[in-house]
């Protein structure tokens, strides 16, 4: 078989929201469309990799030879991530997890009564900071969504979460970022700083795919 660069390689991708149910008919959601996630596994599947994509709700084709497992909430996607995390050589967080789910779910629709209600949120699991903090655990990569001091925050997740990587935008910027076909990343280790500027997400991921590959080697070497 022909030997492509990621041969071999396992690579575990979260995309997309999660959505948390109120009742049977409501959630709460973000609007993460899971682009930069599916871009990701196409380009690690298209340099040899064995991908895994665990997703939120998403209209997207899963792109080819790429195993996708479908999620809905965090807690369900930080199950699948746990699951299959230690025997993946790679993991890219590209999901926008809700940070909190309702704490009741009620099992019959919510009447409308009063002027004002209140839903109960209870923080959710953090799928990225618990895979990295797995004995067997595979490189580590997050996202950091920012709209101000961009820098700072990013290299403070990478540093509390104990990533390997982190993949930081501005989505505030016009142009990139949540539904845009385009986006721009900083991407950050502890010891460095790569620029990818504004592109399309296919090509985007491709590069970052790249890079993630080579510091990954590079850490596989010392
Ligand atoms: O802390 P924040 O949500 O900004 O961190 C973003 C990074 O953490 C992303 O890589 C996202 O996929 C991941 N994350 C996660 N589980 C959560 C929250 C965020 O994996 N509950």
């Amino acid at each position: 078989a022909e030997q492509k660069p990621l041969s071999g390689q396992k690579w575990l991708i979260t995309a997309g929201p999660t959505r948390e149910a109120i009742d049977p008919v409501r959630y709460i959601s973000n609007h993460s469309s899971g682009k930069m996630g599916f871009a990701i596994a196409s380009a690690a599947q298209s340099l040899g990799a064995e991908v895994t994509i665990i997703s939120g709700p998403v209209n997207l084709t899963t792109p080819q030879n790429c195993q996708k497992i479908a999620v809905t909430s965090a807690v369900e996607m930080h199950q699948q991530a746990l699951a299959h995390a230690p025997k993946s050589d790679v993991f890219v967080a590209c999901a926008a997890v809700a940070d909190y789910r309702i704490d009741h779910i009620a099992s019959e629709k919510i009447k409308k009564s009063q002027d004002t209600m209140q839903l109960n949120l209870i923080k959710n699991p953090d799928i990225v900071a618990d895979v990295a903090a797995l004995e067997s655990k595979p490189f580590t990569v997050g996202f950091a969504a920012e709209t101000q001091d961009v820098e700072h925050y990013a290299k403070g997740k990478l540093a509390r979460k104990k990533l390997d990587m982190i993949a930081a935008n501005n989505v505030a910027e016009i142009g990139q970022g949540f539904n845009s076909d385009d986006n721009a990343l900083t991407v950050f280790t502890a010891n460095d700083e790569k620029v990818l500027p504004l592109m399309s997400k296919s090509e985007l991921a491709k590069q970052l795919v790249q890079h993630i590959h080579h510091t990954f080697q590079s850490t596989r070497l010392k």
